[in-house]
């Protein structure tokens, strides 16, 4: 494995300042043999410096990622440092049967699922009621896994959402509950406390606050509460009725947890039918995984592409540039499902990685970030390599001169981070507009674009719950991927706990100032916060 890495870092090295155009220039068919499709998703990565040879060490690099995915799928204990399987796989194969340990793990799933359908349909047709009537608002209570994956979701997929409001809460900061209960009537509410563990702390205090909200003119609060959780011993202690308890296994981690009982809020927006076409999407893309050679295989070719800028070129961070404003909460989405898996410095046999671990995953919808950040991803000194995504086609037919636009822009700044403009070009310009001399020379300077940025285009028909569940599955396995070729658990998240416990014993050093054991400058934060407090 040393091997490759050095090989592909040398390769590297001698490509020097090759331009990606240059690659264009030297093979007429680049833009299409460096292309991959799966079901209708089409991911261009010709504009990258990814050549042949290239290529071919990466996918030497991917080897080992088939016998894993299959251990994987096979349901066996993969997420070695948890001792569990990772099998979020089974929640969108509903027809199919997976074995886990020598037991079918399908009929509980599909029980749970007709359950959520049924519940999801009582909601939204008025069955399910609170005390004022028909539900006209849900809260889906959570954070991070438990609330990144559905919130995202329900945005991307507001054309379907036909049933009731759907509110997300998640921050600890009591603005966040407080700005979403003003203005919602607490009888016509359901709450859906949504914990994998049902400990985590900013849940269970936002849970708590909605309860004590809902107990003011609500006479039985918790017949308006749900909960989704692993810990069913837990949500019955805190009096949630095991009717509106939806379970799921611990082999289904928090960040890949949406096509479960964690989308039930999504489920009730869109429907259990458009959920359906979620997971359909999803399952496709699970298929295509499976099945597709490595050379072709979509998850995989990302993931390749995602190694060869951060680890091989070391590029520092990726940006997501969604041009579909109702995927804007995709970037943050993406920043849990790949920062939390990624972003180790160990691998699974306890060793210290001899590569980079994951980049930082950031973005914003096009065209919004081009008038913030673009700046500096055209002419800042740091390359970003960028993965645009763009639909074909609009919701709003009424409005496809926009759609136009939007199209136009995402291609043409793909086209302006590869082609650049140079110092000439720049003069050219400079000298139309009646410049000379010296101040045409420094004037000019400022109107140079490097060029040569790589970037990757992931094109669809149009953003449906099919294609968004195609989306989803697709980085989950890319993350999948890169965690293989990087030997590490992408399925655990100790570097989370640390700042959680620690938390807890600075609250008393708040409090009252005696809490020994912190450093000084936490000690001297804490006592210039607890005298501003008064
Ligand atoms: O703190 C990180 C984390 O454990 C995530 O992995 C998880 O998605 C989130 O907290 C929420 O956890 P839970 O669903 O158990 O409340």
């Amino acid at each position: 494995m040393t091997d490759i890495w050095n090989r592909l870092i040398s390769h590297r090295q001698a490509q020097g300042d090759l331009r990606i155009d240059a690659l264009f220039a030297a093979d007429a068919g680049r833009a299409r043999n460096f292309s991959t499709a799966a079901d209708g998703l089409v991911l261009d990565w010709s504009k990258t410096r990814i050549d042949a040879p290239a290529l071919a060490l990466l996918l030497e690099l991917a080897q080992p990622v088939a016998a894993r995915r299959d251990a994987m799928f096979g349901g066996e204990r993969i997420n070695e440092t948890e001792d569990r399987a990772v099998l979020h796989t089974a929640l969108r194969n509903l027809e199919g049967s997976v074995v886990v340990e020598g037991r079918d793990v399908m009929p509980d799933v599909r029980e749970t699922h007709a359950r959520m359908r049924e519940f999801a349909a009582q909601v939204r047709d008025g069955r399910f009621a609170g005390q004022g009537g028909k539900i006209t608002d849900v809260i889906n209570i959570g954070i991070g896994g438990s609330d990144l994956g559905p919130a995202m979701a329900t945005r991307a997929l507001a054309p379907w959402h036909d049933g009731p409001r759907v509110h997300f809460v998640s921050n600890v900061d009591g603005a966040d509950i407080a700005d979403t209960l003003k203005g919602l009537d607490p009888a016509t509410t359901l709450v859906i406390v949504a914990s994998k563990t049902f400990t985590t702390i900013e849940t269970m205090t936002n849970a708590e606050t909605a309860r004590n909200w809902m107990a003011q003119t609500v006479s039985l609060p918790a017949a308006q509460f749900a909960a989704l959780s692993s810990a069913q011993g837990r949500t019955a202690q805190w009096g949630i009725d095991a009717d509106r308890v939806f379970g799921f296994e611990d082999w289904v981690g928090g960040r890949y947890s949406m096509w479960g009982p964690i989308g039930l809020s999504l489920m009730i927006a869109i429907g259990p039918e458009q959920f359906e076409r979620f997971l359909a999407g999803g399952l496709a893309m699970d298929n295509h995984f499976r099945n597709a050679p490595l050379a072709e295989n979509l998850p995989v070719i990302l993931a390749l592409v995602g190694i060869w800028h951060h680890q091989v070129c070391g590029y520092g961070t990726r940006a997501v540039l969604p041009y579909d404003n109702r995927l804007a909460r995709l970037p943050a989405y993406l920043q849990q499902l790949e920062m939390e898996s990624n972003g180790k410095g160990v691998a699974m046999d306890g060793s210290d990685l001899t590569v980079p671990s994951g980049p930082v995953v950031w973005g914003e919808p096009g065209t919004n970030g081009q008038h913030a950040f673009y700046q500096l991803i055209h002419q800042g000194t740091a390359v970003v390599p960028c993965e645009f995504m763009i639909a074909a086609r609009g919701h709003e037919p009424a409005l496809a001169h926009h759609h136009l636009l939007l199209i136009a822009n995402c291609l043409a700044q793909s086209e302006a981070l590869m082609r650049g403009r140079s110092l000439d070009e720049a003069r050219a310009l400079m000298q139309a507009k009646g410049l000379q001399g010296a101040e045409l020379e420094r004037q000019a300077r400022h109107r140079v674009f490097p060029g040569n940025r790589p970037s990757t285009t992931l094109v669809m028909t149009e953003l449906t719950p099919y294609t968004l569940g195609q989306i989803v599955a697709l980085y989950e396995h890319r993350v999948f991927v890169e965690g293989v070729i990087l030997g590490i658990n992408s399925f655990d998240q100790w570097g989370v706990e640390l700042g959680k416990e620690l938390a807890l014993k600075v609250a008393p050093l708040l409090q009252d100032g005696n809490a020994p054991g912190h450093d000084a400058s936490t000690e001297h934060l804490a006592e210039l916060i607890r005298a501003l407090r008064g």
